[in-house]
C-alpha cells in the first residue's frame, strides 16, 4: 500500500486540483487496485471536484452533509467525533467512512473511494488539539496516527486488495496536516512558479524535516516530537511545477527558470539527507547528479486554460475531457485539443510514476 499526502503550505498551488486529476487518472489506469481520496481540507474543493464539480459535487456535498437523526456525518468530521470520545483506543470503524464515488459521478472509475471532506474540521480542530495534550504518555502519538488508523479500517475491509491512498491536505501546518504527514508515506510537494513558491518550499522543508534556515532557528513540534517518538516521516516523492503557461516561448523559458530554482532548494535538501526522498520507481538506481534527481523528482504540470476550468467545474478529470463545445452554467465555452494536449500527457506522465 502507498500513501500519498498532496501538501505545500501555500494555498492555490493546485493541492486540490492535482488530487483530483491524478486520483482520478490514477484509477482508471489501476482498475485491479482500490484508490481512496482522503480529503483532510475543511474547504473540501477535491470532494467537490470528485462528488461532480461546482453545481453536482456541490449539491452532493450538501446532501453528504445533511444531518441524519441518529447518524453520524458520513465524512472525515464524522469519524474525527468519534475520535474524539476515543481518542487513544481506535474505534475501528473508519471504513463506514468510505464513500464510493461513481454513485454522484459516472466519471470517475469505480474502483475510487472518498473519505467526504468537511468544514466541520475548522470547528474540531481545538478539540483535537486538545486530545494530544492530557491523557497518557504517549497522547500525542496516538492523536496523531488517527488518520492512519482511519486508513487501515478502510484497508482492512478491502481484505487483500492493493490499495494506494491520497490525502488532499490544508495549506497551513495546521493539526490535521500533521495527522496527514504522520499517515502518509510519501510526500508530493505542488508549487507554482513564483517569487514566493521559493520561500514556500523552504518552509515545507523546514517544518516537516525540521531543516533550519539559521542557526539556533526552533525546529517544529512536529518534527521534534515525531523523532522522540520515532515516527517515520513522509519521504519527498515528487515536486511539481503547477500550472504553468506556455504562452510563448518567453513564458515558458520564464516559468522553467523559477521551477528550476525551487529544484536547486530540494536538491540541496537531497545533498545533505538523502534518506528524506523516496527513490523510485522501486529499484532504480540512486540519482548520482543534479540531472538525474530533476528526472526522477521533478515535474511539471501545464495550465489548460478553459480545459482546466471546465474540467474542475463539472467533476470531469481531464483526461476523460473530449474537445468541442461544451455548455457551463448555461454559456457555451470552447475546450479545444490543443488545451488538453498542454495538461493531459503531464498527468498521464506523473501517474504513470506513481506506485
Ligand atoms: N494545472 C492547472 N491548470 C489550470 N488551473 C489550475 C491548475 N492547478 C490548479 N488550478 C486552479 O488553481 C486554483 C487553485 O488550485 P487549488 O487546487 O484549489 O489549490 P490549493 O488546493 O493548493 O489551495 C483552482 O481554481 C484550480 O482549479
Ligand atoms: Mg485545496
Amino acid at each position: 500500500m502507498s500513501i500519498y499526502a498532496i501538501w505545500n503550505n501555500k494555498g492555490g498551488v493546485g493541492k486540490s486540483y492535482l488530487t483530483f486529476q491524478i486520483a482520478s487518472e490514477y484509477a482508471w489506469k489501476n482498475k485491479d487496485k482500490k484508490v481512496l481520496v482522503v480529503d483532510l481540507c475543511p474547504q473540501a474543493n477535491s470532494s467537490s471536484m470528485l462528488l461532480g464539480g461546482m453545481e453536482r459535487g456541490e449539491n452532493n456535498l450538501a446532501k453528504i452533509h445533511a444531518p441524519l437523526p441518529g447518524m453520524s456525518r458520513q465524512t472525515i468530521s464524522g469519524y474525527i467525533d468519534e475520535r474524539i470520545t476515543s481518542p487513544y483506543v481506535s474505534p475501528n470503524s473508519g471504513a463506514k467512512y468510505a464513500t464510493q464515488v461513481i454513485t454522484y459521478n459516472k466519471k470517475i472509475s469505480d474502483n475510487l473511494f472518498l473519505i467526504v471532506g468537511d468544514e466541520r474540521l475548522e470547528i474540531q480542530s481545538s478539540r483535537v488539539m486538545g486530545a494530544t495534550f492530557p491523557g497518557p504518555q504517549d497522547a500525542w502519538r496516538a492523536v496523531h496516527l488517527w488518520i492512519r488508523d482511519l486508513i487501515y479500517d478502510v484497508v482492512t475491509m478491502w481484505k487483500d486488495e492493493d490499495v494506494t491512498v491520497f490525502i488532499d491536505c490544508n495549506p497551513s501546518f495546521s493539526i490535521y496536516t500533521e495527522l496527514a504527514l504522520t499517515a502518509a508515506k510519501r510526500l508530493l510537494i505542488p508549487f507554482s512558479a513564483d517569487g514566493s513558491s521559493k520561500r514556500s518550499a523552504k518552509a515545507v522543508l523546514s517544518l516537516v524535516y525540521g531543516v533550519v534556515r539559521h542557526p539556533g532557528d526552533q525546529q517544529s513540534e512536529f518534527f521534534l516530537n515525531s523523532s522522540r517518538e520515532r515516527m517515520a516521516l513522509p519521504q519527498i516523492y515528487m515536486y511539481i511545477g503547477n500550472r504553468l503557461t506556455q504562452m510563448n516561448n518567453s513564458s515558458a523559458s520564464a516559468f522553467k527558470t523559477v521551477v528550476n530554482e525551487i529544484g536547486d532548494e530540494i536538491w540541496g535538501i537531497w545533498q545533505k539527507s538523502p534518506n528524506n526522498f523516496c527513490i523510485h520507481p522501486s529499484g532504480a538506481a540512486t540519482p548520482r547528479s543534479q540531472r538525474e534527481f530533476k528526472r526522477m523528482f521533478q515535474y511539471e504540470v501545464n495550465d489548460a486554460n478553459t480545459a482546466s476550468v471546465f474540467s474542475g467545474a463539472m467533476g470531469i478529470p481531464i483526461s476523460r475531457l473530449t474537445a468541442g463545445q461544451k455548455t457551463l452554467f448555461g454559456r457555451k465555452v470552447t475546450v479545444n485539443q490543443s488545451q488538453l494536449d498542454k495538461q493531459v500527457p503531464n498527468i498521464s506522465r506523473l501517474v504513470a510514476n506513481i506506485e
